[in-house]
C-alpha cells in the first residue's frame, strides 16, 4: 500500500516522506510505534499493486557481454545508493525501514554478478566526492556477491552475505557527523564513539527483523583474527568464516577509497597491505581466495603500461593474472587522451608497469568512464 500519512496515532511518530510499504514486517512496526490509522493514496496503490518494486527488473539472460551487462550495473550501482541513502535518512527520523527494498536490491545485484561480475565489480571504481558512506556500502555488497560466487556458495548464501554487506554499516548515522567526517585522527573519546557503529548498527538491523546469523556477519565486521578487532575483541575461530570475509572486503573497499583522513591507495597496493596483515589479522587463505575472485589488477583499475600509456582493466585471465585484458585510452608522453583501444596483454609486446591512480596523472576517470564505457 501507498501511505500518504498517518491520520491517527497514540504517539508523536511523524511521517516525513510519502512511500510505498511492501511487508507486513513494516506494517507490525508501524502499530508497535503506536500507529493507529493512516491514509492511502489509491492512485498510487493501484500502482504499486501492480508494479513491482522499483528496482531494474531480472534479465531472462544467463550470461551477458561486459558492454551489454555495464549500462545495467550502472543503473543498479545508482539505485543502490539511493536506497542507501533512504534507509540512512528512515533510521535518522526515527522511522522503521524495510528489508523488502534491499532484499529486492541484493537480489538484482547478484543476478549482474551472475550475468557478469565485471560490469559492477568496475563500477566500484567509480567514486564521487562525498558519497564514500553510499558507496562504501554498494561496494562492499558487489564484492561479497564476487566473492561468495567465486567461491561457488549456494545461491541463498550469496544472497544472504550480499545483503549483509549492503546493510553492514547502517549504524554510522547514529555517529555524530563531526566526528565521521574528522579530517584528522580521531582521540579516544571520538574513536570510541566511531567504533559504537557496530553496536547502533546490530540494533538497526535488530529492528528490521535481520535474521541473527546475517547479524552475526554485521557484528564482526571490525572484528581481527588477533583478537584487537572490535566491538568484543572476538579471535581466532570466534569469528566465523563470513566475518572473516566481510572483514577483508570492508578493509578492502575502505583503503582504495579517498576518505577525509586519507588519499586512496590503488587496488594492487591495497591488496599487498591485507596480505602483510595476515594471518595476524586476516585469514591468510580467504586474502588469497579474495584475490583471486577480483585479479591481482582488479577490473576498472587503471595500469601504467610500457608503452608509456595509461589503461583499465577490462577483464582478468584466470591463467594469467598479470596479463588482463585492457582498454588504453592515455598517453603519458604527449599527456593527451587517445580513442580507446583494447589489448590483451597476454599477446602484446607491452607489459602492466605498475597500478596507478586517475590523481597522479590529473585524469578526470569517471568523465572518461561515462564517456567511453558505460555509454
Ligand atoms: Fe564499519
Amino acid at each position: 500500500m501507498y501511505v500518504d500519512s498517518i491520520t491517527e496515532q497514540n504517539s508523536s511518530l511523524k511521517i516525513k516522506n510519502r512511500g510505498r510499504v511492501t511487508s507486513h514486517t513494516f506494517i507490525s512496526e508501524l502499530k508497535k510505534q503506536g500507529v493507529l490509522t493512516l491514509s492511502i493514496d489509491v492512485s498510487e496503490q493501484q500502482l504499486s499493486e501492480s508494479a513491482p518494486l522499483p528496482v531494474a527488473p531480472p534479465s531472462p539472460l544467463t550470461t551477458s557481454s561486459f558492454e551489454d551487462e555495464i549500462p545495467r550495473a550502472s543503473k543498479l550501482h545508482h539505485q543502490g545508493k539511493d536506497i542507501q541513502r533512504q534507509m540512512l535518512q528512515a533510521i535518522s527520523n526515527g522511522l522503521p525501514v524495510d528489508l523488502a527494498l534491499p532484499k529486492a536490491f541484493t537480489r538484482e545485484l547478484v543476478s549482474s554478478i551472475g550475468r557478469n561480475p565485471d560490469a559492477l565489480l568496475c563500477m566500484t571504481k567509480i567514486r564521487e566526492k562525498d558519497n564514500y558512506l553510499l558507496e562504501h556500502c554498494v561496494n562492499v555488497a558487489i564484492l561479497l556477491a564476487n566473492f561468495a560466487s567465486h567461491l561457488h556458495m549456494s545461491e541463498q548464501e550469496v544472497q544472504e552475505l550480499t545483503l549483509s554487506g549492503f546493510l553492514h554499516d547502517l549504524g554510522k548515522i547514529k555517529v555524530p557527523g563531526d566526528i565521521l567526517h574528522k579530517a584528522g585522527g580521531l582521540n579516544d573519546q571520538e574513536m570510541i564513539m566511531m567504533r559504537d557503529h557496530v553496536y547502533f548498527g546490530i540494533r538497526i538491523l535488530q529492528d528490521m527483523a535481520l535474521p541473527d546469523h546475517l547479524i552475526k556477519i554485521v557484528a564482526e565486521h571490525h572484528e581481527r583474527l588477533d583478537g584487537y578487532g572490535y566491538p568484543d575483541g572476538a579471535r581466532g575461530d570466534e569469528i566465523g568464516r563470513y566475518g572473516r570475509m566481510i572483514a577483508i572486503v570492508d578493509s578492502y573497499d575502505a583503503i582504495t577509497a579517498d576518505r577525509c583522513y586519507k588519499a586512496a591507495i590503488a587496488s594492487q597496493k591495497a591488496l599487498k597491505i591485507l596480505h602483510a596483515q595476515a594471518p595476524q589479522k586476516y585469514d591468510k587463505h580467504l586474502i588469497e581466495l579474495f584475490v583471486k575472485s577480483i585479479g591481482v589488477y582488479p577490473v576498472g583499475s587503471l595500469v601504467k603500461l610500457s608503452s608509456e600509456k595509461i589503461a583499465m582493466v577490462i577483464k582478468k585471465h584466470d591463467s594469467h593474472p598479470l596479463k588482463p585484458l585492457v582498454k588504453v585510452f592515455y598517453s603519458v608522453r604527449s599527456k593527451h587522451y587517445l580513442p580507446p583501444v583494447e589489448v590483451d596483454l597476454h599477446n602484446s609486446q607491452y607489459r602492466i608497469e605498475k597500478a596507478v591512480l586517475a590523481r597522479e596523472f590529473t585524469l578526470d576517470f569517471n568523465r572518461y568512464f561515462n564517456e567511453y564505457i558505460a555509454l
